[in-house]
C-alpha cells in the first residue's frame, strides 16, 4: 500500500494550529481520505502521560536538556504507536505540532545545543519526516492574546514571557527559511477563514490535490 501523507501544524501559542487541524480533517475526510488528526507532546496514551509533566506546572520546572530528552521520549512513542502504523496504512496523519517546536521552544528559545536536537531528529525520528509543514505565523504578543483566552492548567509554556516568544518566532521562521521544501509560512493574523483557504491552497499545491481533495 502507498505510504500515507504527513502534515504537520507548527508556529507559536494562539497561532490556530488545532483550529485549522480541526478544518483541514473534516475537509480531507469529506473528500474521503483515512485521516488521523493527532497532536503532541501527546498523541498515544504514554505520550499524553509525558505531555502533563511538560505543560503543566512551573515554567522552570525542567532545565532545556531535560525538557528535549522529556518531548523525545514521548514523540518516540507517538511515532511507533501513531503515526508510523497510520502512514504505513495510506492515511493522512495530520500532526499538532511535531519535531520543529522541538527546534523552536528547546532550540531557539531554550537554548538547548541544536547538535543535541539534530542527533535525536537523526536517532529517533526514524525518517518519520512530514511531507508538508504549515507555520502558522503571528506576532507573540497577538497569539499570546489568543491562547489566554482559553482557560485551563496547560499554561506551562504561555508562561514563559514574551522574550522566550519572540525567539521561537525567529525559530520557526529560520526553518522555514531553511526548509522551503517542505515548510509554508501562513499568515496566521488574518481571519479564521482566510487562513483555512491558506492552508488548504498550500495543501493543494504541495501535495496535488483536486480542487475536491
Ligand atoms: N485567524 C484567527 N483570527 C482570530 N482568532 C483566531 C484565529 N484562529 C484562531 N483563533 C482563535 O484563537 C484561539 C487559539 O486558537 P487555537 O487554539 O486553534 O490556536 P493554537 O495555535 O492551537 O494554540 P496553542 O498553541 O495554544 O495550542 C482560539 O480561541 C481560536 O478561536
Ligand atoms: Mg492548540
Amino acid at each position: 500500500m502507498k505510504r500515507g501523507r504527513f502534515i504537520t501544524f507548527e508556529g507559536g501559542e494562539g497561532g490556530g494550529k488545532s483550529t485549522q487541524l480541526r478544518r483541514l480533517a473534516e475537509r480531507l475526510g469529506d473528500a474521503g481520505h483515512d485521516v488521523i488528526a493527532t497532536r503532541e507532546p501527546g498523541g498515544s496514551p504514554g505520550a499524553e502521560a509525558i505531555r502533563a509533566l511538560l505543560v503543566q506546572g512551573e515554567a522552570d520546572r525542567w532545565s532545556p536538556v531535560t525538557e528535549t530528552l522529556l518531548m523525545y521520549a514521548a514523540r518516540r512513542d507517538h511515532i511507533e504507536r501513531v503515526i508510523a502504523p497510520g502512514l504505513a496504512r495510506g492515511a493522512w496523519v495530520l500532526c499538532d505540532r511535531y519535531a520543529d517546536s522541538t527546534r523552536a521552544y528547546q532550540g531557539a528559545g531554550g537554548g538547548t545545543d541544536p547538535a543535541l536536537i539534530a542527533a535525536l531528529e537523526a536517532h529517533v525520528l526514524a525518517g518519520v519526516t512530514p511531507d508538508l509543514t504549515l507555520i502558522l505565523d503571528l506576532p507573540p504578543e497577538v497569539g499570546l492574546a489568543r491562547a489566554a483566552a482559553r482557560a485551563g492548567a496547560e499554561t506551562r509554556f504561555e508562561s514563559k514571557g514574551l522574550a522566550f516568544h519572540t525567539k521561537l518566532r525567529e525559530g520557526f521562521l529560520g526553518i522555514a527559511a531553511a526548509e522551503p521544501n517542505r515548510c509554508e509560512i501562513i499568515d496566521a493574523t488574518a481571519p479564521l477563514e482566510a487562513v483555512e483557504a491558506a492552508v488548504w491552497a498550500a495543501a493543494r499545491r504541495r501535495l496535488g490535490l483536486s480542487d475536491h481533495g
